[in-house]
């Protein structure tokens, strides 16, 4: 039997996770940094938890500020079997109105300069990320919206920007021409080294704001988007809740085999 412990990374409005039991603050250093604060660990609902607040209690950390890799590290050191990541995203389709969860299944990054494997150079090691999100972990999230009373969306692909801004106009609108639901600023390169930590992983990206693309809209604004963070802080937290009841204390293997991908990772031994 394997125990599950679920690793949780909050993003924007989501910094703890009240009702846990046996909490412990854990420290961690990393050969790649300190991640963004220290991990709480601890139950829900008899699950271990490992929680993480992905800009730093009090939101310290810029986007592109973060150390993902220490983030992923820390988390698969303290002994995380899979990870769920909960993000604020702005829509870029009309039937996806704030307060929606896109439990999404795809990804495209146009982020630039942030550190996005633990491999090379020396040692190189290419993992495929054609699936890049856990079905298992996504199918859980499903029910658990679907049980809560979450409106949802049971996939979606997701546009991670640089920020610190939003998009500009025309960028809005090129990402919706290319097939991308939502924007965000944070889930890559997360994913990518999730897949190479081999830990299962699935996002939450929840809706606050439309971006920009609509002509009748006003751009995107910080109040507005604050309001609704809110709203969404509190259902992931009913979400979580729920997730962690119909989970259970013991894992199932991914679908996907994610836990030895590098057994079939095309690698590069470093030259002798
Ligand atoms: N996070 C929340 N809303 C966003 C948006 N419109 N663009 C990028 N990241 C976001």
């Amino acid at each position: 039997m394997t125990e599950r412990v679920l690793g949780v990374i909050g993003g924007s409005g989501v910094y703890a996770i009240e009702d846990l039991d046996d909490v412990e603050r854990l420290d961690f250093d990393t050969p790649w940094g300190a991640p963004s604060d220290a991990l709480v660990r601890g139950r829900l609902n008899g699950v271990r938890v490992i929680f993480l607040a992905r800009h730093g209690v009090g939101h310290r950390l810029t986007p592109g500020a973060i150390n993902y890799r220490a983030n992923i590290d820390a988390l698969k050191r303290a002994g995380a079997s899979d990870v769920v990541s909960l993000s604020a995203c702005g829509s870029l389709r009309e039937d996806l109105p704030p307060g929606t969860f896109v439990l999404v299944d795809q990804f495209v990054d146009r982020t630039s300069g942030r550190e996005k494997s633990f491999f090379g150079p020396g040692f190189v090691a290419h993992v495929s990320l054609a699936e890049p999100v856990c079905p298992g972990l996504r199918g859980a999230l499903a029910q658990a919206c679907r049980a809560v009373g979450v409106p949802f969306a049971d996939r979606g692909t997701y546009v991670c920007i640089d920020g610190p801004q939003f998009s500009t106009r025309a960028e809005s609108r090129l990402y919706r021409a290319w097939g991308c639901d939502v924007i965000g600023m944070t889930n890559m390169p997360e994913v990518r080294l999730a897949r190479e930590a081999e830990l299962p992983y699935a996002s939450v990206a929840m809706v606050t704001d439309y971006d920009c693309w609509r002509e009748t809209d006003k751009a995107v604004e910080v109040g507005d988007v604050l309001a609704v963070l809110k709203a969404n802080a509190a259902a992931a937290r009913r979400l979580l809740d729920r997730l962690t009841r119909d989970l259970g204390p013991v894992r199932t293997p991914s679908p996907l085999g994610i836990e030895t991908v590098l057994d079939h990772a095309v690698i590069t031994p470093p030259e002798a």
